[in-house]
């Protein structure tokens, strides 16, 4: 946290400490906010224009009218970056930037009426905390766990907002029986995605995830992973499956912005894949995860990632 700089409403704190949110804000008291989580690659934001696009979604979704442009945001996100490299200790860090807008704040209650300010906005830029390449080849342990994920007609996953207590108890939930985090059904019993992450497996060549109808967010490394996979000559196919056919599948794996593409190795304690590979990560999730890159590179016209930052 001491190296994080935190902008709220345009002004940059001293010490990212001292950031005050109002009681009467309806982020603290509803949960009534959104969020997006960009990254930086070699110091360069990625996707800026894809988060900020689904940021309109969500707040379409939640009706939130926000008071600032997602220009003005994506200029302040590039601002914040700006002042978080001029710390000479963040130069060989990645960038973890994140948004999050809130209602306002004014009286308690529900209705509008008791708004008296505009949606307020506040940015975090600190260190990315990526995970290790030796985790990497460890893979995750999940929990398929027994709380569905939220219903789209109650609180639409496809909504990136404040309230994240369905993802953190599912979290817990997992971590309770001993797994690093959780896995999602929904009510009727097909896999949705994981607290934070997308989640795909592959079988004969053909990779496989969820529609956006059963429940998830729209994902946008699982967008760009489905593209990449594409171009590696994989089959793609979006539909609904129950979790069963993650035991069966050759590979799993899942996708975040922070993550990118990650394997996953066992889940509710049984090693996954086939063959050499049972319980490790598999040779197309490590194509996927190069390809993955190869796609950032373009969009950003890099030859190659800059080794020096990590
Ligand atoms: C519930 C959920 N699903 C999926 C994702 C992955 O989305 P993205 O690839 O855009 O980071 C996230 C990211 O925070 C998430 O919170």
């Amino acid at each position: 946290m001491e190296n994080a700089i935190v902008n709220v409403q345009g002004t940059f704190l001293n010490r990212p400490d001292e950031g005050i949110i109002p009681v009467f804000d309806r982020s603290y008291l509803y949960g009534d906010s959104l969020y997006e989580v960009a990254r930086t690659y070699s110091g360069q934001l990625f996707q800026m224009k894809g988060h900020l696009e689904r940021l309109e979604q969500s707040a379409r979704l939640c009706k939130m009218t926000l008071s600032q442009t997602t220009a003005f945001i994506e200029a302040e996100c590039i601002r914040s970056v700006e002042k978080f490299y001029q710390k000479k200790e963040n130069r060989h860090f990645e960038a973890y930037c994140r948004v999050i807008i809130s209602r306002g704040h004014g009286k308690i209650g529900f209705g509008l009426e008791n708004l008296q300010s505009p949606t307020q906005f506040t940015i975090i830029v600190q260190p990315l905390n990526a995970p290790t390449k030796s985790q990497w080849e460890k893979g995750f342990h999940y929990a398929l766990v027994d709380r569905p994920r939220n219903h789209p007609r109650a609180l639409a996953p496809a909504m990136k907002s404040g309230n994240y207590l369905n993802n953190l108890l599912g979290h817990l939930e997992a971590r309770e029986s001993g797994a690093e985090d959780a896995l999602f059904c929904d009510l009727e019993g097909f896999l949705t995605e994981g607290s934070t992450f997308n989640l795909f497996y592959i079988r004969n060549g053909i990779v496989v995830t969820s529609p956006l109808e059963v429940g998830i967010l729209d994902g946008i490394t699982r967008k760009i992973t489905l593209r990449a996979a594409e171009k590696i000559g994989l089959e793609t196919r979006i539909t609904r499956y129950p979790p069963g056919r993650l035991f069966e599948a050759d590979e799993v794996f899942m996708t975040s912005t922070i993550k990118e593409v990650f394997p996953v190795t066992q889940i509710d304690g049984k090693k996954l894949g086939s063959g050499k590979t049972r319980g490790l990560p598999g040779p197309w999730t490590r194509k996927l995860l190069a390809a993955f890159q190869a796609e950032v590179c373009k969009e950003l016209g890099f030859e190659k990632l800059d080794p020096r930052f990590q």
